[in-house]
């Protein structure tokens, strides 16, 4: 049998903020989960997280990403850089051979994320997105009892959460994560788990309309959204997205029905799920709680990365052992693609602009292109030209 059948997937990782510690903290729940190698900037920063994570000791260290590319000892790589960076990095991993596990959002816009399945499939690798939401058996149970709801008529998806980097950005420090150089901003970063549940339940919406409160521009750069709303129509239905990364929200997620309605306390961390059913007789039901029910997940799990690792690991196995071909992670690339053209189409009618959108002189993966047509192995960070911090 082929080492890549049922071997450990050998993963290297890009970026080393606590996005990427929580996914190693969850690896362990997943087997054929292997640390080989860690990329960062600073070789020492790369050095230091390695020797905190590497279970037996051999995990490989890489100070640029031409060192991570052409190291035939790793299967796959998990990117979790900032938004612009992930075409960059990610078309030249895809195209060295190498399997990717690329975070949300995927890519700065559509084009770029275009450019990145391409590449995949020019090079027989996988590249899936990194939305855990919708790889859980929450999420599942969502899809599955959607059934007992009848017509679907409303949903209301809602994620807003006071930013911890929010207090430093009032005070004029700026953060990555409300930078338009880094394709960030609530759209990409939160409004994104509102966006692609929907996709996944409804598909492509017939219209949408959105709005955003933007906030003020730091270091020369366009300001990033705080918040927005977008609502979508569905032929008989319409949904109403609300997101924020400056102000907290308390109320649930819903999806509303000529039936029933179920109401989702998290739309990003589906743990538990209510189905409220209409009363249909004139008499009262001789219980209430005939009329509802309550399912629960995940208890006691501390995070939901878990899934779609397993899910990424079991697809580059599958893959391999069809010797190149495709097969399960794919299913969630069209919504991820269409979850990227909806941002874009938001970003149009609000004026987001990152600078992604408008860089003529770099082909849609972030790379310079020489006069050769070649990519210019300098582009290390791929679109982000940010300074570290
Ligand atoms: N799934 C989730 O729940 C979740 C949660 C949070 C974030 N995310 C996603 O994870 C990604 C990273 O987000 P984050 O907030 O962790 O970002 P971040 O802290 O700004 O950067 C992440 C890492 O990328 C490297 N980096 C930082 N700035 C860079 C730049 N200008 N150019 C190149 N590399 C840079 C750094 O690693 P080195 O210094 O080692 O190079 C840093 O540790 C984003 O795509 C975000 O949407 C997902």
């Amino acid at each position: 049998m082929g080492r890549t059948e049922m071997a450990p997937v050998r993963f290297a990782v890009i970026g080393t903020s606590r996005i990427t510690e929580r996914m190693l903290g969850e690896s362990v729940f997943c087997p054929g989960f292997e640390l080989a190698g860690v990329y960062s900037r600073s070789r020492e920063k790369g050095a230091a997280f390695a020797g905190r994570y590497s279970r037996n000791g051999t995990c490989r260290v890489y100070g640029s990403l031409q060192e991570l590319a052409d190291d035939p000892g790793i299967d796959a790589v998990y990117v979790a850089s900032p938004n612009a960076c992930h075409a960059g990095q990610a078309v030249r991993m895809l195209e060295s051979g190498k399997n990717v596990l690329c975070e949300k959002t995927l890519a700065s816009n559509s084009r770029e994320a275009e450019t990145m399945f391409r590449a995949a499939d020019a090079h027989g690798v996988l590249l899936t997105e990194g939305m855990r939401s919708i790889h859980t058996p929450g999420f599942r149970a969502v899809e599955e009892n959607l059934v007992k709801l009848g017509t679907i008529r409303k949903a209301r998806f809602s994620y807003c959460k006071y930013s911890s980097r929010y207090d430093a950005f009032r005070q004029g420090i700026p953060q990555n994560i409300f930078r338009t150089s880094c394709s960030a901003g609530a759209l990409t970063d939160l409004g994104i788990y509102c966006i692609e549940p929907m996709v996944a339940l409804w598909g492509k919406p017939a219209r949408i309309l959105s709005s955003s409160v933007m906030l003020p521009g730091m270091d020369g750069e366009d300001g990033a959204d705080g918040a927005g709303t977008i609502l979508a129509e569905y032929p008989g239905m319409t949904v109403e997205l609300d997101y924020s990364k400056i102000s907290d929200g308390y109320l649930p997620s819903e999806i509303e029905g000529e039936e029933g309605t179920m109401l989702i306390p998290a739309i990003d961390d589906v743990r538990e799920i209510t189905i409220r059913r209409r009363s249909t007789g004139t008499a009262a039901p001789a219980g209430a709680d005939k009329e509802q029910e309550t399912l629960r997940f995940q208890e006691g799990e501390a995070d939901n990365l878990r899934y779609e690792i397993a899910d990424f690991i079991s697809a580059v196995r599958a893959s391999a052992a069809r010797k190149g071909q495709k097969a399960g992670v794919d299913r969630y690339r069209p919504v991820t693609l269409e979850a990227i053209r909806i941002a874009d189409e938001v970003r149009r009618q609000c004026g987001i602009v990152f600078p992604a959108d408008r860089d003529r002189e770099q082909d849609s993966t972030g790379h310079t292109q020489t006069p050769a047509g070649q990519t210019a192995p300098e582009a290390e960070q791929g679109a982000c030209t940010n300074e570290k911090h």
